[in-house]
């Protein structure tokens, strides 16, 4: 029989879950989605159901490889990317989780973080794992579950239990129960992970006082982790890539030189700038992470995480019924001539980098009567290309040198008017590939060099296709204008006095 050349990937994201069988050019073969329930059981709590998740993974892989015209022995290679940070507990001995799983908008441990900033463990908390204390991450997630569930941490402590992340859940489940484990990007997330030394921190563990039994082994995000049972789809699949979803986008826009840098924008936006086999420390809060560990070599990343890009638009369709579908939004926004003087802060759930402030909530000034429906959709999308300025400067601020130019992917990278708009703002040209999905992309890409399908990362940069450029247009007066606006409203905010 041929030796099978197609590679599934299976994307598992903050509201959606997509499967894509992608063939030996990298291309598009077939996709399947879902999107699935999210929970909302007090303010600031953001839930998912694990079952719906594992549902979703297996009903989307099932489909994608139907729908390629293949079945499993067609399939090379398993890739899995996920939404990162987001924490489940689950029993070793029946795979059943414990709780909900504790989504990475959830801001429930902010209180706790306040506690710990406090008690001066910042320092330690950063050097060990290049992340801040804030609700954000793993740690504090998981502290919770074993204090607010029943009888949790007895049994954690007795080495009944399971941790992981969403990517450790597929596995666990895919596997059988037969492997425990995670990759270094994932692992990077948790505030429990020493990312110099590439191994999970004692301080860290104390500190948050988590059985050490609880946490999965870190592999690299390139290798053969375990096999999927037959008994899913068919065939026992190599599970040869796992990586978080934005650490995949990186790979899946083929930037692996130190400099070359990404923005994907989904429900949030995640900027990702390449430093190489330096981990670059930030003096102005962005996230130092692992970006891949492929053949035990370790490369970094420094990470502007924007909160809420794609959300703002939702919100607009959702929250404010403006649009009824988020393409209206490019329209809308060429047919004003501009914003109008109106500036959106879209901090629904605080902000994120560089500001860092789980309290601070969104706003829209700078309302006249001559204010259109037009005017707040544009302040939306401009929102979008301020936070990404804001990252950028602070990349530079922390000594990185501006990048020659910005790829951009995810849902939101569709619209032209924000591409040019980012370009004109951030001063760079901006690259859109022709497949957007880059994230489910990278996946495969990590799987399919680990089972030899591709030749390293040259051979899958090569397969890598951009298909529109944004060239820097406008001028620099109204620039600095826009930018001075959008400083005010951010200011205010962040409760502060302009
Ligand atoms: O850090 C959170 C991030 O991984 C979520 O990405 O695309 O699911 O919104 P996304």
């Amino acid at each position: 029989m041929a030796e099978p050349r197609h590679i599934l990937a299976i994307d598992q994201g903050t509201t959606s879950t997509r499967s894509i069988v992608f063939d030996a050019e990298a291309r598009v073969v077939a996709t399947a989605q879902r999107e699935f329930a999210q929970h909302y059981p007090a303010q600031g709590w953001v839930e998912h159901e694990p079952e719906d998740i594992w549902r979703d993974v297996l009903a989307t892989a099932r489909e994608a490889i139907a729908e390629a015209g293949l079945t499993a022995a067609g399939i090379a290679a398993i890739g899995i990317t996920n939404q990162r940070e987001t924490t489940l507990l689950w029993d070793r001995a029946t795979g059943e989780p414990l709780h909900r799983a504790i989504v990475w908008q959830d801001r429930r441990t902010a209180d706790a973080c306040e506690r710990l900033k406090k008690a001066g463990h910042e320092a330690l908390v950063r050097a060990r794992t290049g992340l801040l204390i804030d609700p954000y991450f793993s740690a504090t997630k998981l502290a919770w579950l074993l204090d607010h569930v029943e009888g949790a941490r007895e049994r954690a402590e007795r080495g009944e239990l399971a941790f992981g992340t969403v990517d450790s859940f597929l596995l666990w489940r895919m596997t059988g129960g037969r492997v425990h484990a995670t990759d270094a990007t994932n692992a990077s997330r948790t505030m429990l992970f020493d990312i110099h030394r590439q191994e999970w921190s004692r301080e860290l563990i104390a500190l948050f006082a988590i059985p050490a039994s609880l946490l999965p082994e870190v592999r690299d995000s390139s290798e053969i982790v375990g096999h999927c049972d037959a008994g899913l789809f068919g065939a026992p699949i190599p599970i040869a890539g796992m990586a978080g979803d934005q650490q995949a986008a990186l790979v899946g826009q083929g930037c692996f030189d130190p400099g070359s840098a990404k923005a994907t924008y989904g429900t949030g936006c995640f900027m990702l700038l390449n430093t190489g086999e330096r981990p670059v420390a930030s003096v102005n809060r962005l996230l130092t992470t692992t970006a891949y560990r492929i053949d035990g070599e370790t490369s970094y990343a420094v990470e502007g995480s924007i909160f809420v890009a794609g959300a703002a638009i939702k919100w607009l369709r959702d929250g404010l019924g403006l649009i009824t579908h988020a393409s209206q939004t490019d329209d809308m926004a060429t047919r004003v001539e501009d914003n109008g003087g109106v500036y959106m802060v879209p901090a629904f759930v605080g902000l994120g980098a560089p500001h860092w402030d789980a309290h601070a909530r969104g706003l829209i000034c700078g309302l006249t009567l001559g204010t259109s429906a037009a005017h707040v959709a544009r302040a939306a999308l401009e929102s979008v290309g301020y936070q990404t300025a804001d990252l950028i400067t602070a990349m530079i601020d922390d000594g990185a040198a501006k990048p020659a130019l910005l790829r951009v992917d995810g849902g939101m990278s569709a619209n032209d008017w924000l591409c040019q708009f980012l370009a004109d703002i951030l001063e760079l040209p901006v690259e859109r590939p022709a497949n957007l999905e880059t994230t489910a992309l990278g996946a495969a890409f990590l799987a399919g060099m680990a089972v030899g399908l591709w030749d390293g990362r040259a051979g899958v940069a090569a397969l890598t296709r951009q298909a529109a450029r944004f060239e820097p247009a406008g001028d620099p007066d109204t620039r600095a204008a826009l930018l001075a606006g959008w400083r005010q409203a951010l200011a205010r905010a962040l409760g502060r006095q302009v």
